[in-house]
């Protein structure tokens, strides 16, 4: 679309009583920022700007596009001033779309009815709220005609009563700007250059300006501080678990679950309380997770059984697989189908082949693990000598006995059995009984030593 889209990001954000920019703050594990760039984007726009400033290159920096326009606002002398400094670098499109950086999860779908109309006008976004408290207001004539923006801090008793705001997002005429720009003031109760005061300018220049109401008023909530923020966090969640529910995923409660990301899920899916959800996460079909797991940037493929309190990041899991209760799966995990994880096992950078299983108590890390392999309680992967990483090999249908170690770089072949209580330090040949552990011994007459009474205790 022929449009340039602005946004501004700027400011301090006082009221959020933190060192980081307010932008940068996170709304479903992403900075506000970002979810105002990700509705730009929806636009096809020809060109998008970030006015930045208060955080410096924090903001660009993190927020890494290739797509953007940054522009530097400083000192940052209110909104107004902002869109003034994006001016230089805003393309020839005709309409120039506001959007502000704390004001996150406006839809695409508002955003299309505020651009409908395609005349030369000013067109600003507007909400009925219960509580209009905070933000500026819109004022009407008897007419019903917008004659202007009022600011909350320069309002007056009458105007606090108004129900009608702005959001801050409006379209603009682009011809327009630098002259209306340049003659707002800066002469209110904050000190600033307001952008909605260009509402005046643009009646006194015979421009149209139509308030244009806003789908539902969450959309249009800004963040200013971490209640709000808090609040937003709650809707946003709320949201995305009736989309959940709404494409058949049984959710325990829908008011306890997060999602952080994308959360794609089969079939017969179950989620039990208190679950996050981050990254890009996939459930296959009858996919259930218990109660307190956190999964990030995780496949599940169907029929696995995720048990309680279990923490899964960057790990493939397949099909029919039961980890947990109390399991960790760290990156670069892959478990093939019917794989049992137990409770306080750990698995980093490791494959395991189908139906093998460790149940309880062990850390298997940089390891290949063959099928029906048995893992041991206590069974360590010994996989740092205190500088390099080394692989262990565990080949199928080894049986692992409960507090092995197993020192890398180390293979168990095929069939092996390896004795309870072993330090493995050289490759465990196929089939056999590898032991490697003191040989018990039985001393007779041994007595246990007595505590030593002194004579003048
Ligand atoms: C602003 C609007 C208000 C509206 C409300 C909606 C003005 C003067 N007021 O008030 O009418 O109801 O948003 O949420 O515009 N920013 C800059 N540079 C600056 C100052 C601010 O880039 O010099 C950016 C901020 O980072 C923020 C946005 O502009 O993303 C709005 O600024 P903020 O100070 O939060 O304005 P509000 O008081 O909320
Ligand atoms: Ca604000």
């Amino acid at each position: 679309m022929q449009l340039n889209v602005v946004i501004l990001a700027a400011g301090r954000g006082k009221r959020m009583r933190s060192a980081r920019p307010k932008v940068l703050h996170e709304l479903a594990g992403q900075p506000l920022l970002a979810h105002v760039i990700d509705s730009a984007r929806a636009l096809k726009a020809s060109r998008i700007c970030v006015v930045y400033g208060h955080g410096g290159e924090a903001v660009p920096k993190a927020i890494a596009a290739v797509d953007i326009r940054w522009v530097k606002q400083e000192p940052q002398l209110g909104t107004g001033h902002a869109l003034q400094q994006a001016l230089p670098h805003v393309s020839k499109a005709p309409r120039t779309l506001v959007l502000y950086g704390d004001v996150p999860l406006v839809r695409t779908a508002a955003l299309r009815a505020l651009l409908k109309d395609r005349s030369p006008r000013v067109g600003i976004l507007t909400a009925e709220l219960a509580d209009p408290g905070g933000y500026g207001r819109v004022v009407r004539d008897l007419r019903g005609q917008v004659t202007g923006i009022v600011e909350h801090k320069d309002a007056n008793a009458a105007q606090h009563g108004i129900r009608e705001i702005n959001t801050g997002i409006m379209v603009l005429p682009t011809a327009r700007l630098a002259r209306w720009l340049g003659k707002l003031k800066n002469d209110n109760a904050q000190r600033e250059f307001y952008l909605p005061d260009i509402v005046k300018l643009a009646i006194a220049d015979r421009i149209p300006v139509e308030a244009v109401p806003a789908g539902a008023a969450w959309e249009t909530t800004g963040v200013n501080s971490k209640a709000q923020l808090a609040q937003l966090e709650r809707l946003y969640q709320e949201r995305i678990a009736a989309t959940l529910l709404d494409a058949g995923v049984s959710l325990a409660d829908p008011a306890r679950l997060d999602v952080r990301g994308s959360l794609e899920c089969g079939k017969d899916v179950f989620i039990d309380v208190g679950c996050i959800f981050e990254g890009r996460t996939r459930l296959g079909d009858g996919v259930r997770v218990g109660p307190y797991c956190v999964l990030r940037d995780v496949a599940v493929a169907a029929g696995t059984r995720i048990e309680a309190y279990s923490h899964i990041v960057e790990a493939a899991i397949g099909a029919n697989c039961r980890v947990g209760p109390y399991a960790r799966i760290r990156p670069g995990t892959r478990l093939a189908t019917g794989v049992h994880v137990g409770n306080f096992v750990e698995v980093k950078n490791s494959v395991i082949g189908g139906r093998s299983k460790a149940n309880h108590l062990a850390y298997v890390g940089d390891a290949r693990v063959g099928a029906r392999v048995n893992i041991g309680a206590g069974t360590i992967t010994c996989n740092y000598d205190g500088v390099n990483k080394h692989r262990t090999v565990i080949e199928d249908d080894a049986f692992i006995g409960s507090n092995t170690e197993l020192v890398a770089p180390v293979a168990v072949r095929r069939g092996a059995t390896i004795g309870a209580g072993s330090t493995i330090t050289r490759d465990a040949p196929a089939r056999q009984l590898t032991l490697a552990r003191a040989r018990q011994v039985s001393v007779p007459g041994w007595k246990r030593p007595r505590k030593r009474v002194r004579d003048d205790e």
